[in-house]
């Protein structure tokens, strides 16, 4: 049953999609329906909410699309919605749709925005944690970071071919904004010789001490994943090795928005429903203003104070076994 106060439910896409975001909105609109609430899908992120692009969603409206990837509400990493101006104009087109609550799927930059919305007008707002990056505090996974992951893995794995057969040594871009998690553990799933990731931003010896760890004993062939970095990144490293082992056939490979897109794996549509029926249950227990996650497969409610200004480690113990393994 609803209660009293909330009637009608918002739910919205921002920032980067993430493949499990249809999942999850389609999560969301079926508890609440089935817990008597009213449901507004709003498309393309904070700018459709500002300019009232918003439609009253049934069963039917999110059918057949658990499988797909992207998002059917559209998405928009929007700057008027930062500015105070933006955000009283999507409260009031909040009010205007009697919308009482909103559940924001999205990443970092989108739930800081939910939070600014609900602390400037004391308005509901859930978060469902919703990036490829898997960079927020308080839930062990995020909605498509592990679609993003097997499909690094699978890329990785072909470019492993061609690397040893040529006997080459690729640096391989991969996304994460400034988080390595998609870095590292794709290292280690694809068995690649070294991640090099913003939290432990290597350096020239780092790279000399992997050269000699990989190439230097019996391996002719060797896979970097390298974070993106503006700086940094793959082009960065593979430039350094051509000039300081010019001995070695270097090549880069960017896998780009590749990883954002596909069908989400098994894992992330059940994520994404579990989270979804816990927004819903946040509200008709009255909570407001957190991420819902999950931790140790428990959904949890994470203050969005934490969840978006909280740093989530890389644990230590994921370099130890990336180094004891690449050897
Ligand atoms: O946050 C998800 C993400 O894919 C990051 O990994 C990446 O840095 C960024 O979005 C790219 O954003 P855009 O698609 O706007 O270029």
């Amino acid at each position: 049953m609803a209660t009293q106060k909330t009637k009608c439910i918002g739910v919205l896409t921002s920032g980067g999609d993430a493949p499990g975001m249809n999942a999850a909105i389609r999560a969301v609109t079926r508890s609440a329906i089935c817990n008597g609430f009213k449901v507004k899908g709003i498309y393309r992120g904070y700018d459709g909410l500002m300019a009232g692009e918003i439609k009253e969603f049934t069963t039917e409206d999110v059918s057949n699309i658990i499988q797909r990837g992207g998002t059917i509400l559209r998405t928009a990493r929007s700057k008027e919605f930062m500015t105070v101006e933006g955000k009283t104009k999507a409260y009031q087109q909040l009010k205007k749709h009697g919308i009482d609550a909103l559940v924001v799927i999205g990443g970092n930059g989108s739930l800081a925005g939910a939070r600014e919305l609900a602390e400037m007008f004391d308005y509901t707002c859930i978060g469902l944690p919703g990036t490829i990056d898997n960079d927020l505090y308080g839930t062990d996974s995020t909605i498509g970071y592990d679609t993003t992951m097997n499909t690094i893995v699978e890329c990785v794995d072909k470019i492993r071919d061609t690397a040893q057969s040529h006997e080459r040594i690729f640096f391989v871009e991969v996304m994460g904004r400034d988080a390595g998690f998609l870095a590292q553990n794709s290292a280690i799933a694809a068995g690649a010789e070294a991640a090099i990731i913003p939290e432990y931003r290597t350096d020239d010896d780092q790279l000399a001490k992997f050269m000699e760890r990989g190439i230097r004993k019996s391996k002719k062939s060797c896979i970097v994943i390298v974070s993106e970095s503006p700086k940094c990144g793959a082009m960065y490293y593979a430039k350094r090795m051509m000039k300081e082992y010019p001995e070695f056939d270097v090549r880069v490979s960017i896998l780009g928005h590749l990883q954002r897109g596909g069908s989400p794996t098994a894992h992330d549509r059940i994520l994404a429903s579990r989270l979804g029926v816990g927004a819903v249950t946040a509200i008709l227990q009255g909570q407001r203003n957190v991420m819902v996650g999950m931790h140790q497969d428990n959904v949890v409610y994470v203050p969005f104070s934490e969840a978006v200004s909280r740093e989530k480690p890389i644990s230590p113990e994921l370099i130890k076994v990336l180094n004891e393994l690449s050897i």
